[in-house]
């Protein structure tokens, strides 16, 4: 594995690896000098084509604690507003020797096209409604660390219920790649219409009805509305979506007693969940998976960079 553009396909193997890497930059983010000289003397460019706050901000933070020179590519003031294509952009930073580009794009398969130009590793951050790897990742090491936390070291059988709009979501795709493989027991809810067709051959349980979704769930994911992705044909109003979907206080006593709660961001609040069920005191994770995000996205860097540093390639097999 050269680059990192998705979770489908990697073994169970390979994601543990990568979980078990973070634990030790999970650990050092917690102490006061948070860098260290891993990845000195490399240069790491993201190129965010879409907008982000979390992403962005924990890969610059993920290359700057490892000692990589950090450069972000600000596509509003770029020459892509004079009409330069991505494969043009993709091959201007690849001239200037980057040694791994982060790159969010709009259109699902995009990263693939740019991964498929340059000489470094690429990271996928995002690509429309494809893939989220980094996401899926860090909502696994957030599980995982939670779990623990409670006595429990397995996925096998965990039953994860995700809620919102699937049909639009690379971070639902990339966690039912994810939690699949390692075992859970994952379902997905959404309306019909932000659905997509055959989501069962991802070896999910589909339901349109969110309470009988939630019956003992011990993770309930939700996801927000992605607006910008719908083009009119289908957008419910924020009122009729709270009341069928929205994650209330009531609609939560149908899950497990102590069910996590998690959320990807940007939340909707009082859309797609309600504050006082956001903010749930040791239940809701949704801070966490930040914190998680900055150490899941200092092991891809770090992983992926192996090679350069003249370390085994990024290889599931080396590490099997
Ligand atoms: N979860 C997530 O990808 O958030 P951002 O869009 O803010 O990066």
């Amino acid at each position: 594995h050269r680059h990192l553009l998705g979770l489908a396909g990697l073994a169970p193997h390979e994601l543990l690896f990568l979980l078990d890497e973070a634990e030790q930059w999970v650990e050092l983010n917690r102490q006061p000098e948070k860098r260290v000289s891993v990845l000195r003397g490399l240069t790491i460019i993201n190129a965010f084509f879409e907008n982000s706050t979390r992403t962005l901000l924990s890969f610059e933070l993920a290359g700057k604690r490892l000692g990589a020179d950090v450069v972000n590519m600000s596509v509003a003031t770029s020459s892509v507003k004079k009409g330069e294509t991505l494969i043009d952009t993709a091959l201007t930073l690849n001239a200037m020797r980057a040694d791994a580009m982060v790159i969010r794009h709009g259109s699902s398969g995009a990263v693939r096209l740019i991964a498929d130009k340059v000489d470094c590793p690429v990271l996928n951050a995002g690509d429309g409604q494809h893939e989220h790897p980094t996401q899926g990742l860090l909502d696994a090491l957030t599980i995982r660390r939670a779990l623990r936390n409670r006595g429990r070291t397995e996925f096998n059988g965990l039953k994860v219920t995700i809620c919102g709009d699937i049909l639009h979501s690379r971070v639902a795709r990339s966690n039912i790649h994810c939690l699949t493989t390692l075992g859970a027991d994952v379902r997905v809810c959404a309306p019909p219409a932000l659905m997509p067709e055959g989501i069962e051959q991802l070896k999910v349980t589909a339901f349109h009805d969110f309470v009988a979704a939630l019956e003992g769930a011990e993770v309930v994911m939700m996801l927000r509305l992605q607006n910008e992705r719908m083009q009119g044909s289908f957008i419910p109003s924020p009122r009729e979506y709270r009341h069928l979907y929205g994650l209330t206080l009531e609609r939560l006593r149908h899950a497990a007693p102590d069910a996590l709660i998690m959320h990807p961001g940007p939340m909707n609040r009082g859309v797609e969940i309600d504050s006082n069920v956001a903010d749930l005191p040791k239940r809701s994770l949704i801070t966490t998976q930040v914190e998680m995000g900055v150490a899941m996205r200092m092991t891809c860097l770090e992983v992926l960079t192996r090679k350069a540093r003249g370390m085994p390639g990024w290889n599931g097999d080396a590490w099997a």
